[in-house]
């Protein structure tokens, strides 16, 4: 009986002991396995956000099967948020938090459209270089090395437009009154159409464009190319190669079909022409292609941390001059947390606008703002800057922050 007893208490000893080290495991995973803190039972994904050139959003930890958590709406100043998308193009997969479960580590991508007053796009963040395409149509090879050499001098990218139905040598035949090449150049109305699409011309700022001359003329492709973007505001420069002719009126009779571009001189060159001789044309084309650098900021307080762009005020660089800067920050009203640097000059400052993620100085106080909610203008109010990550920082920071160049 005794026996029975003591048998009976270890066993419940045994258990006991077992049950206390499994309730000790406080891993949600039930225990890690692997780096992914998954195990025989439980497979976490990572769900990450591309904020599309808007503000960061952290990336998500989610169960196999579970629904992600709606992230902050993130900003980008001109823009309004659309949602965030399956598809990388940010149009047609809407991401349901609802109903959309997590079965695999996936991306999500912010939708964007202008905002609903009309604002200007604001300029595609860049890493200071003006950016340069090279455009070129090359039907028989002697144009495509000197836009190569344009696109290696300029560090600009390289874009041939290759005509959807190729050229045959009898296509090119300029002897021949009827060939497809002099057809279309007798054919104010031809458009040559192009094989694929360019993406995102929005984001270069010079637009380098190489062709041969076809009977005094660039080739009709040429006018396609032109017809099927939007070069407002960008500079165009505008070169040819040929037999003998010079550049003559093939670029001036462009002009018309991108009408609101800069368009600079061009240049006909021989065939054969070498590297170093379109490296010193380009140079002397003052396209001052390497910009200013930009001054970014980071406000840090433990592991919180907003960025910010400053602008080109003298108040911004002023700011900026006084780096690194570790400040005290406060609270004020329900949408602001301020500090106070050293006076700056507000004489070319735009006043500021916008909401959420506006990095303003307010003159009569001498205050930095952090704007984590929407303001009314005021004329006392200037802008330093736009937020780059992290708006859903702002209103948590506290105590003192580190501001330095980024
Ligand atoms: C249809 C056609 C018309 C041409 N017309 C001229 C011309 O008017 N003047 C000239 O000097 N060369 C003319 N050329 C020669 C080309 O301009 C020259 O070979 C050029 O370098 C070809 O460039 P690509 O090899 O990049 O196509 C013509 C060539 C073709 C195919």
């Amino acid at each position: 009986m005794k026996k029975k007893n003591l048998f009976t208490v270890l066993l419940m000893f045994i258990v006991c002991m077992a049950m206390l080290l499994v309730g000790c495991n406080n891993d949600p995973t039930g225990g890690d396995n692997d780096n992914n803190g998954n195990d025989d039972t439980h497979t976490y994904y990572t769900v990450t956000f591309d904020s599309n050139g808007g503000s960061a959003i952290e990336s998500q930890r989610i169960l196999e099967g579970n629904t992600a958590r709606r992230p902050n709406v993130p900003v980008y100043g001109g823009y309004d948020f659309t949602g965030w998308y399956k598809d990388d193009a940010a149009t047609n997969d809407l991401w349901n938090f609802d109903t959309d479960r997590v079965n695999s580590d996936l991306t999500l991508y912010a939708g964007w459209e202008l905002t609903s007053d009309g604002s200007e796009k604001p300029d595609i963040p860049d890493d200071g270089q003006k950016n340069v395409l090279v455009a070129y149509f090359s039907a028989t090879g002697n144009t495509e090395p000197l836009a190569r050499f344009a696109a290696e001098v300029t560090g600009g990218t390289l874009y041939e437009i290759v005509p959807k139905i190729p050229y045959t040598a009898a296509d090119l035949d300029y002897t021949d009154n009827s060939s497809r090449a002099n057809r279309e150049q007798s054919n104010p109305d031809s458009r040559p159409e192009i094989s694929g699409r360019l993406d995102n011309i929005e984001r270069y700022d010079i637009v380098f464009i190489g062709y041969p001359i076809w009977h005094g003329q660039a080739p009709k492709i040429i006018y396609t190319f032109l017809e099927s973007y939007d070069f407002d505001g960008k500079t165009i420069v505008p070169f040819c190669t040929s037999a003998s002719s010079g550049l003559g009126s093939s670029a001036s009779n462009l002009h018309a079909f991108a009408s609101d571009a800069d368009w600079k001189d061009g240049r006909r060159f021989a065939i054969g022409t070498n590297k170093s001789t379109i490296a010193s044309w380009v140079d002397g084309l003052n396209l001052n292609i390497q910009k200013e650098q930009e001054m970014k900021i980071s406000i840090k307080s433990g592991n919180l941390e907003i960025i910010y762009l400053l602008n080109d005020s003298k108040a911004a660089k002023e700011l900026y001059e006084q780096l690194p800067l570790i400040v005290a920050v406060e609270p004020f009203s329900n949408n602001e947390i301020i500090f106070y640097p050293e006076k700056l000059d507000t004489s070319d400052a735009p006043f500021a606008k916008g909401g959420a993620g506006s990095l303003a100085y307010y003159a009569p106080w001498g205050d930095v703002v952090l704007f984590y909610g929407s303001f009314n203008e005021s004329s006392s109010l200037f802008e330093l800057g736009k937020i780059v990550s992290g708006v859903e920082n702002i209103k948590n920071l506290s105590g003192t922050v580190t501001i330095t160049a980024c």
